[in-house]
């Protein structure tokens, strides 16, 4: 028998049928007529985004989108938020559909001329991730007639390991700050360098600098190169995202009230320079992760070799990051539970894998889970960030999961 990590605190007391938003499990499959599918709970979204505000109310919320781009809870978070974070033009254009493009900014690296351009023209502020790229906007910017709005990606050099993330495990990981930390290092690296100290930013007169853009975890270094912000007056600094959640046995929630103690107290005591200067933090998994669950059937259960494998009708194809396939070293499982059994004593050891002709095709790897039949409806918590828009849905042509919004 393998750990499994905790269930979310709103499912963790739940007994009998499980149920999202007030609705069981079933009545959402009935709803959808078919499995898989995911619900997003937007009531535990909205829960989160008060816990934020309390506990940092000097600092501007931001979503980052890549988290779950699902146009209807896109509608239901963009008025809770005071920006969108995108990665693409594709996320550029779902985010101007539910805000204001000056609210917008568009991070990531190897944005195409395209994207710069679409950026540029719409008003988004491009986080910029080198001086090529930099350059490449503000001849797009001469062209169009318009100045591009911009802030510059630095990346503090400092481990991400364990700072500011519940969870502490791999922290470029399962978190997908592989991604991050990858596009960090394709970015700009000299440690704490502020916007000003930019040489090339320097020489443009014409440049509307916004703000630094750093993805650095929340530790004194990073405190630190607030106060060297650079010698222009920023009018934002984006602190950037990667609150951690607890996927994991071992993970544990972040203190987020702490954080925002920390950061309150690093701000009392910053340089005049940033006195006037607002501050952001873009969240893509803390705010959705928990909101979400994936629900997939029981089609078939078969002993093998000494294994019982529950196989289910959804795998990697939507969930790749609780088959451990999405940046994870070691392969650990998401919470599991089975829909109709909640709070039920363990009656068996079970490997839960999908329909994918893949032995990667495992949601759930030696969990002790209550009696499971075939028919049920197995739930994998966690299941609101990096689902569905992280995952190889083309792979072995199966449908897509459907996607549901409660409480919207
Ligand atoms: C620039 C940027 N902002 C925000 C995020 C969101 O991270 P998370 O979902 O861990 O909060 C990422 C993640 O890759 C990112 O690269």
């Amino acid at each position: 028998m393998k750990p499994m990590g905790a269930l979310p605190l709103e499912f963790a007391q739940q007994n009998g049928l499980l149920k999202i938003g007030g609705r069981t499990a079933d009545n959402w499959a009935a709803r959808t007529a078919d499995t898989p599918l995911f619900v997003y709970d937007m009531a535990i979204v909205v829960a989160r985004i008060a816990r934020f505000r309390a506990a940092m109310p000097a600092i501007d919320l931001h979503y980052a989108i890549k988290a779950n781009p699902h146009a209807d809870l896109l509608t239901a978070i963009a008025p809770l938020v005071d920006g969108l974070d995108v990665a693409s033009s594709g996320e550029l254009a779902k985010a101007m559909i539910v805000k204001p493009a000056a609210s917008i900014s568009f991070a990531g690296p190897g944005k195409r001329d395209d994207e710069l351009s679409a950026a540029i023209t719409a008003g988004a502020t491009l986080n910029v991730e080198s001086e090529g790229e930099a350059a490449r906007a503000f001849a797009i910017g001469d062209r169009l007639g318009q100045t591009p709005r911009m802030a510059v990606r630095v990346n503090p050099d400092i481990e991400l390991r364990g700072s500011g993330h519940a969870d502490g495990r791999s922290r470029l990981a399962v978190r997908g700050r592989r991604g991050a930390g990858g596009s960090a290092r394709k970015g700009d690296r000299r440690s704490g360098r502020g916007l000003a100290r930019v040489p090339y930013l320097r020489r443009q007169p014409s440049a509307r600098c916004r703000s630094d853009h750093r993805d650095a975890g929340r530790d004194d270094r990073t405190r630190g190169a607030i106060g060297r912000g650079g010698r222009r007056r920023p009018p934002l600094v984006n602190l950037g995202g990667g609150f951690g959640v607890p996927y994991f046995a071992s993970d544990a929630a972040l203190d987020i009230e702490r954080v925002g103690e920390a950061l309150a107290e690093a701000l009392a005591s910053r340089p005049a320079i940033l006195a006037e200067t607002r501050f952001a933090i873009e969240l893509g998994r803390w705010l959705v992760a928990e909101a979400g669950v994936y629900l997939t059937r029981v089609i078939d259960i078969k002993q093998s070799q000494g294994e019982t494998f529950v196989v289910v009708d959804g795998g990697l194809n939507h969930q790749l990051a609780a088959s451990g396939n999405f940046g994870t070293v070691v392969r650990r499982n998401y919470p599991i539970a089975v829909a109709a059994r909640m709070g039920h004593a363990p009656a068996e050891t079970v490997s839960v894998v999908g329909p994918l002709c893949t032995p990667l095709d495992r949601l759930g790897d030696k969990v002790a889970l209550p009696p499971v039949h075939v028919g049920d409806l197995i739930a994998i918590f966690m299941a609101g960030a990096y689902g569905a828009s992280a995952s190889p849905t083309a792979f072995l042509g199966h449908p897509p999961a459907s996607e549901i919004v409660s409480g919207i």
